[in-house]
């Protein structure tokens, strides 16, 4: 199993769980786990704060019992996160990626004390219009921080380059033990910039499942700002 604290040799590649044939999930995230991918990313939508339904406990259930030493980032686009936290942990889930624009600031703390206790590892998203330096407070108690390079919503938007600014803010604010995570419209083309930015842990979907040739995606994401 990945430990996600420990400073990875290259950016990491996270399969966004969304952008995989729903009809066969777990074979096409074992061919790319197979292919060289470090981590599978599973997008939790409500349907409110984000504009679709998704996932929940049971894909993240499925997706361990078939998957049972491979990381699980769970993302979740949702406006009550705490309502999932024992059931998300219980189906398997290895980090819990909540977003700071659906919490009051003194909810964020116990919120992050609750996820630790489970034995997840936490995270805190924000919008593309969210400000980095709201994170501030919590940077220490993080294991990860996601910077969305899209709104919340699909698979396959276009980059909003403008979040970049975002990453060279934070890198340098982390410890070397939390992961700086980029997810939305991530490429050959776009990877680079943000990599080069601190960002090293690689969201992708329709760029790597859409794919003709998977394993030169995940090269080219591998070897990305280097
Ligand atoms: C968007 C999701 C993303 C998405 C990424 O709401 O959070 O994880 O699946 O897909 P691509 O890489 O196609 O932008
Ligand atoms: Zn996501």
């Amino acid at each position: 199993m990945l430990k996600i604290t420990d400073q990875p040799p290259h950016p990491l590649i996270a399969a966004s769980v969304l952008s995989a044939d729903f009809g066969k999930v777990a074979s096409d995230c074992q061919a790319v786990l197979a292919q060289g991918v470090d981590l599978l990313h599973v997008d939790v939508m409500d349907g409110h704060f984000a504009p679709n339904l998704t996932m929940g406990q049971d894909m993240i259930r499925g997706l361990r019992k078939h998957m049972p030493s491979t990381y699980l980032d769970v993302h979740l686009m949702v406006q009550k996160p705490a309502d999932y936290l024992e059931s998300f942990a219980a189906a398997g889930a290895n980090m819990f990626v909540f977003h700071l624009e659906v919490c009051q600031p003194d909810e964020i703390g116990p919120l992050l004390d609750q996820i630790h206790d489970t034995g997840m590892d936490a995270g805190i998203a924000i919008n593309p219009t969210t400000e980095a330096q709201e994170l501030e407070p919590w940077l220490d108690q993080l294991e990860m921080v996601l910077i969305m390079s899209v709104w919340p919503g699909r698979s396959g938007q276009k980059f909003m380059s403008e979040v970049v600014d975002k990453a060279h803010w934070l890198k340098p604010r982390l410890p070397s033990s939390t992961r700086l995570e980029m997810d939305g419209g991530l490429n050959a083309q776009t990877a680079p910039l943000v990599v080069k930015a601190g960002v090293d842990v690689l969201v992708s979907g329709s760029a790597l499942f859409g794919a003709q040739d998977r394993a030169k995606v995940i090269k080219q994401l591998h070897e990305a700002g280097s």
